[in-house]
Parts: structure tokens; sequence; C-alpha cells
């Protein structure tokens, strides 16, 4: 019988092997991790990320075929492929700081797995990692081997958060890289073995290493674009009168470019997307590509941009001055769906609003105030971090207070900004929260939930990004 461990029970580790001992029911799936209360979330009912669908199948195999624990030694040791799923960050300190991936996590990973290999082993990449590290991984396996042979695979992770199980159930494809001799062919058929239990042969594509480990920071750097192309012409719609909804819709008929990911918004954010483009853009230099690093370095600017811009126009809108005015923050999360806050536009927005010494009453349905403090007083970077790294204690914000509902963090307020699209959002009771403001009233829709039209007749004065202007906004500078 198989035996899979996979180091990391995070959002990919934990999702990923759960559907793997789902799919594969004669494979022994262990889930490993150095973080005891995240294992023990794990074997909880209370699991520690949130995910739709992820419970029934955690529920339906564990115990059974999938198992988690923080001996990560013995798990290891007993495995005959072992995914590597740990933390990437970007480096905050020394070389590349800022901008390239941080492989401390890996690199210990890695000789923990040379140190504790009795019997040959496939080592898998799971985390997005630069290209050529799968080459660094092999010297640290090869020179601590005791005569035992490692095959290094990459297989990068394409899953999305909030929809991750079914990504998981139909991926587009599954990229396994791997090197081109006959040990590593043999290492990619096991691993194409496994995936083919339930994905289409021909959807796992087979590469060499590095194609693989850049295919992923490629397939990100393209979706983060798409994402800062139509904020970049959402500006120009303000400016203009166009409605930028109008012109995606328009511009995504066209099949070379199709409809997806042409959602104007307050900006992308997610643990992947700027770390990813961030590390892109290092190894670009790296290779003296200045002129290539540019043009990615953009997609993250346009993104700050676009942050910056949705906090100018609240501010500016109401007389230039958030002081002491109590603003309700709807969404805390960086998309709906998913409890994860990791670079979610919602903390930029909120220091923000908070530097220009704002009341903040927040509410997402699924994040906890916890959290929410925590990422409100972390460093840029530390939030990437096993959780055990990472400050103890989050310092009080008192501008700031966390609430249970939207209408408790609307009632009283200056303004309501909606910051994530989940559903509930679409269907509150506007004229509610309106009669329970101070006035006038503002909505600014970082996500275009709200039908604009509606709340305006209500009585709101509304922006929402890429619209054409409330008579209020036109006046007022976007960008201060
Ligand atoms: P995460 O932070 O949720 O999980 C990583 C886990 O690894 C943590 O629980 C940490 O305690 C553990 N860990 C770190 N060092 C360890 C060690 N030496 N031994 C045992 N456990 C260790 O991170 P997430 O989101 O699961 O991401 C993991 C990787 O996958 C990253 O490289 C990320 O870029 C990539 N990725 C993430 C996606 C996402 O949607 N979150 C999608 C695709 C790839």
């Amino acid at each position: 019988m198989v035996k899979i461990c996979c180091i990391g029970a995070g959002y990919v580790g934990g999702p990923t092997m759960a559907v793997i001992a789902l799919k594969c029911p004669k494979i022994t799936v262990s889930v490993v991790d150095i973080s005891s209360p995240r294992i023990n979330a794990w074997n909880s009912d209370q699991l520690p990320i949130y995910e739709p669908g992820l419970e029934e199948v955690v529920k339906k195999c564990r115990g059974v075929n999938l198992f988690f624990s923080t001996d990560v030694e013995k798990h290891v040791s007993e495995a005959d492929i072992v995914f590597v799923s740990v933390n990437t960050p970007t480096k905050t300190q020394g070389l590349g700081a800022g901008k390239a991936a941080d492989l401390t996590y890996w690199e210990s990973a890695a000789r923990m797995i040379a140190d504790v290999s009795k019997s040959d082993k496939i080592v898998v990449e799971k985390s997005t990692v630069p290209v050529k590290t799968a080459e660094a991984i092999e010297k640290i396996l090869t020179h601590n081997a005791k005569g035992i042979n490692f095959q290094i695979l990459s297989n990068p992770e394409f899953l999305a958060e909030g929809t991750a199980i079914n990504d998981l159930y139909n991926p587009d494809r599954v990229l396994i890289g791997g090197r081109e001799t006959p040990e590593g062919k043999k290492a990619v058929q096991t691993l194409k073995d496994v995936y083919a239990q339930w994905v289409p042969v021909d959807r796992i594509i087979c590469t060499n290493l590095w194609s693989a480990e850049l295919s992923k920071l490629a397939a990100n750097a393209f979706l983060a674009q798409r994402i800062s192309s139509v904020n970049a012409m959402s500006a120009l719609c303000e400016a203009t009168g166009a409605d930028v909804s109008q012109v995606s819709h328009a511009v995504g008929m066209d099949s070379r470019i199709g409809p997806k990911f042409l959602n104007a918004s307050v900006g992308f954010g997610g643990s992947c997307f700027q770390k990813d483009i961030l590390n892109l853009i290092y190894i670009c230099e790296c290779n003296g590509l200045p002129e290539v690093a540019n043009y990615w370095k953009q997609v993250v600017k346009v993104n700050d941009y676009q942050k910056c811009r949705f906090v100018n126009r609240i501010v500016s809108s109401m007389f230039n001055t958030v002081s002491n005015k109590k603003i309700a923050i709807l969404g805390f999360a960086f998309k709906k769906d998913t409890g994860d806050t990791r670079e979610t536009p919602a903390i930029d927005v909120c220091n923000g609003l908070l530097g220009d010494k704002a009341m903040l009453s927040i509410y997402d349905p699924e994040v906890s105030e916890e959290q929410i403090r925590r990422d409100l007083s972390m460093k840029k970077y530390e939030w990437d971090h096993p959780r055990h790294l990472q400050p103890i204690s989050p310092t009080d914000i008192k501008q700031v207070e966390v609430t249970s509902d939207a209408y408790k963090a609307t009632k009283d307020s200056h303004g309501v900004c909606i910051l994530t699209e989940w559903d509930e959002f679409r269907n509150l009771d506007y004229k509610k929260i309106f009669d329970n403001m101070q006035k006038p009233a503002f909505v600014f829709d970082g996500r275009n939930v709200v039908d604009t039209e509606e709340l305006r007749k209500i009585g709101f004065i509304v922006y929402s990004i890429g619209k054409p202007l409330d008579a209020w906004l036109k006046d007022m500078p976007a960008v201060a």
C-alpha cells in the first residue's frame, strides 16, 4: 500500500491531501505540521480553515486513510511519497528582501527528510517556489542521503481558495515536473498514477522540473495581471463616465480574452499573487532581465494604487476628514467563501482609514476578531510565517471594534465600505441600514456588489469602483 505524507497542514496541504485520501482509498495519507494547535484543529470538529465542502471530505476519510499528526519524523520516514507544502514567504531581511522567496521552512523540511529517511522517496514540491528550487533541494537531499535515492518532482497547486474542493475534484490541469532520467520518469509516472485515479489523463501534464516551477509563477502573474488591467481601466472609466462592468463584459466576449477574472475591485489579495509576482520580479532581475522585471512590477504597483485610490475616495468625499467618524467595514477576508485574510486589501484600506483617525466597525462572516486584530497590528510579510513564529498577542487598536453582524457594524456610521463580495452583502436591508446611519450616508462598494441605482434612490451617496460617479463625488480628487 502506497504511503503519502504531506509536510504542512495549511490551506494547500489540508484540502489537497483530504481529496487524495477520498479519491484513493488504497493510499494512506498523513498530514503533518510543526504547529500542534493546527493539527489539533484538523482532528477536531472545528477545522482550522473554512472551505466549502472540506468538512464532509475530512469527516469521511479521517481515521480511515487520512491522518493528521505532529509526529513529522515518523510519518516522513514511513512514506513513499513526501509532499512539501510549507510556507514560502517573501524575505524581509538580507539579500532580496521584499522580493525573493524565503526558503527557510523549505530547507529545514528538506534537511529533516534527509535525516529521517531509511528508504527511497519521491519528494514533491507542492509549495510555490522560485525556479530551480528543486535543484537546491536535490543537493541538500543527495548530500545527506546515506545511500538513499530521492527523486524530486515539482507538482504546483492551482486550487483557488473558496472553491478548493471543487478545483481539486475537477482540476483544469495537474502539472508534474521531473528529471528526464529513467528514475525521474518513473517517479513522474508514480505520481501520475495517483492523480489518474480521478483526473482524466489528458489533463495531467508532464514537463521538466523548471517548466513546472515557472508555470506556477507565470499562471499567478497572468491572473493578477488581468485584475490589475481591469482595475487600471476602472480608474479611466471613473474619469470618463464609462462603466467598467460594461467595458469588461464587452472585452471578455472576445473569445481570445474570455470573461473570467475581469471584475474590477479594490484590489487583489490572498497569500499568493503578490508574493509570487515579487518572486518572479526577483528572478528576472537575477537573470539580467530588468525590462521584464519592470513589466511585472507594474502589476503590483497598480494593485497598491487601487487600494490607495479607494481610501482617498472615501476621505475626500467625506469632507476630507474621517477623523472620529464611524465607518463600517463589511468583509475582511480577501475574497468570499474563505476566512483567509492573508494580504487582503481590507488590511491596507483599514490601515489607511485608521491613519486618518477613523473609528472602524468591522464585520466579516468568517473572520474572527482575534484574526482581524492580528492582521491590523502585524508588520508586512509577518503573516506568512508559521503561526508560532508570529507576534504572540495583537496590540489593541482602540479605534477598531469587531461586530457579529452587518447591521451592528453600520449603526450610527457615516459610511459603509464593502471590501469582500460575500453574497449576504447583496441582500442586506439597505433601507434599514440607511435609516440607522448618520447623514449624509455613504456607501463605498469595493467589490461592485450593490445595486448602485437602488441605493441612490434610498438616499445613499454611492461610490462603486469604475462606475459613473455620483454628482457628489465628481469634483473630489480620486488621488490626493
Ligand atoms: P499555510 O501557511 O496555510 O500552511 C503552511 C504550513 O506549513 C503551516 O501550517 C506551517 O506550520 C507548516 N510548516 C512550516 N514549516 C514546517 C516544517 N518544517 N515542518 C512541518 N510543518 C511546517 O500555507 P498555504 O496557504 O497552505 O501555502 C503553502 C504553499 O502553497 C505556499 O508556497 C503557497 O504559495 C502555495 N500555494 C498556496 C495556495 C493557496 O491558495 N493558499 C494555492 C497554491 C499554492
